[in-house]
């Protein structure tokens, strides 16, 4: 893996901060904040446009108080790209962080008007749009990421490659939850913003639970395991009466390689706030992670007692280290982990621009195909489900 922190680094050559867009994340959204702080955790990145809002006078407000010049400060998504691409300090790349239905036309935009994108999940509301994004980016040239910020932990990136070097043998079980519980009530009849479209077929796509957290624990799942499912069985549910959208979904996963998976996401289970959950076992060994403790990994060697392998400490090797930034016993988390796909991604962008190979860490990075596996796993449990639960391909 490339060192991302030493003055050799690709951004170090390109002697400058990638300059940055933004498309969403205006006031009072959630994730766009997130995004800001995660490029500019390692200093890499400058927010120098954005069309932050549908509404323009916020979009407007918004761009104000993040510093952005009046000049570049954009009404929309289009008039960014025509106004960027005019000019010779025009951005490199844009984050795209608005509810799901905008992400394919933002993307599609941008990639062909000569932008490099950073997008959040599900990266479509449908395979077919996915599929479509997949091949205009390898049409473009242009680089693209998916946030799947879990993929950034350091206890993550080590738990895949001790499943790679063989630490828990052959591939057996795979069983990951993600559970919330904000969403127990009619949270969405109130107008709460996030709840509001998150619940909207139209905004979000055919899946609810699904697409917004069982996208990131199955991505999780399949980084950690080096394996992705063949089939699925599912079950997707809405407790709350008047939603249209799941609220809760269990599928059965089935591997090529004869493993068997679960997986579990609830936004209507009381006491789980972000209660992501994942471990693996093979038949030498299992592993255990949780996204509230984040800075640990459970390896269990059979027959023998248990590590608990820390960040920064013991157990954790290169993959972890590359990812960190402090010694262990300083908590990281959800930030940081975030910031680490932005650092790295600035490594991949700047090697691009400078005509450099890509660096190792390039083969880490959450991608358009990721994306496109996201869609089809929403989509198969979608139509697993309204039949009746039958195994669906994916
Ligand atoms: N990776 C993660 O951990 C994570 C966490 C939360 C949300 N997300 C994803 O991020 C996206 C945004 O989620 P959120 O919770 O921040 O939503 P949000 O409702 O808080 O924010 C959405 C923003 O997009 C803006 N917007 C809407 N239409 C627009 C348009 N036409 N042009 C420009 N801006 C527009 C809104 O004004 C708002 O500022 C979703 O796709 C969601 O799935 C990812």
């Amino acid at each position: 893996m490339s060192e991302t922190s030493s003055s050799e680094t690709e951004s170090a050559r390109l002697g400058r901060r990638l300059r940055l867009g933004m498309v969403g994340g205006g006031q009072g959204a959630f994730i766009g904040a997130v995004h800001r702080i995660a490029a500019r955790l390692d200093d890499r990145y400058e927010l120098v446009a954005g069309a932050l809002s549908s509404a323009p006078e916020r979009a407007k407000a918004s761009a104000s108080e993040l510093y952005i010049s009046p000049d570049r400060a954009y009404a929309s998504v289009e008039e960014m790209v025509e106004k960027e691409a005019g000019r010779t300090d025009r951005v490199d790349v844009v984050s795209i962080v608005t509810p799901n239905h905008l992400h394919f036309p933002a993307a599609k935009l941008l990639l062909e008007a000569g932008f490099h994108v950073i997008c959040d999940k599900p990266m479509t509301t449908s395979a077919e749009e996915s599929a479509e994004l997949v091949e205009i980016v390898k049409r473009t040239g242009k680089l693209f990421m998916l946030t799947h910020n879990y993929t950034g932990y350091p206890m993550i990136r080590q738990a895949r490659a001790m499943v790679q070097d063989g630490a828990i043998g052959k591939l057996r079980i795979v069983q990951v939850e993600y559970a919330q519980d904000w969403l127990t009530e009619p949270l969405e009849q109130t107008g709460q913003k996030q709840a509001s479209w998150r619940t909207d077929p139209k905004r979000s796509g055919a899946g609810g639970c699904i697409g917004d957290i069982g996208s990131h624990g199955y991505n999780l799942a399949n980084f950690v395991s080096n394996e992705k499912p063949s089939e699925l069985l599912g079950e997707l549910s809405h407790f709350v009466d008047g939603r249209v959208l799941d609220d809760n979904v269990q599928i059965l996963l089935r591997y090529g390689s004869g493993a068997k998976g679960a997986l579990w996401a609830s936004q209507v289970a009381p006491g789980n706030e972000n209660s992501l959950r994942l471990r693996v076992y093979g038949d030498k060994g299992g592993l255990e992670w949780a996204q509230e403790d984040p800075n640990y990994l459970f390896y269990s060697p059979f027959g023998q007692p248990t590590q608990k392998l820390t960040r920064g400490g013991n157990g954790a090797g290169d993959p972890a280290q590359a990812v960190s930034r402090i010694p262990g016993g300083h908590p990281e988390g959800y930030l940081e982990a975030f910031g680490s796909l932005y650092n790295q991604f600035a490594e991949v962008l700047s090697a691009h621009i400078l005509g450099n190979p890509a660096p190792d860490c390039a083969a880490l990075l959450p991608s358009v195909e990721d994306g496109l596996d996201g869609l089809r796993f929403i989509e198969a449990a979608v139509a697993s489900s309204s039949e009746g639960g039958v195994w669906k391909r994916l």
